[in-house]
């Protein structure tokens, strides 16, 4: 199982962003995704669409 990790200290430079596009593309092309959004503002789950406390 491959593991991708975007990772940065730096907050804004686009990791959230850039996860879920990477993500939805793969998992377009087939690929089974698990996301996760570690950030201390991880919005990564209201992107996919996901709503509330458990949208990280
Ligand atoms: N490639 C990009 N071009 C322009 N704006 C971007 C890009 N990637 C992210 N952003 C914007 O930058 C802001 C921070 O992105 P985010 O993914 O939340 O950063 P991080 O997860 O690193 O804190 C968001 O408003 C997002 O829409
Ligand atoms: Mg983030």
């Amino acid at each position: 199982m491959p593991v991708i990790a975007i990772a940065s200290p730096k907050g804004g430079a686009g990791k959230s962003t850039t996860a879920v596009i990477l993500g939805t593309q793969l998992a377009h092309y087939g690929a089974e995704v698990t996301l996760l959004d570690c950030g201390p503002q991880p919005r990564a789950g209201g992107a996919a669409g996901e709503h509330g406390e458990d949208a990280r």
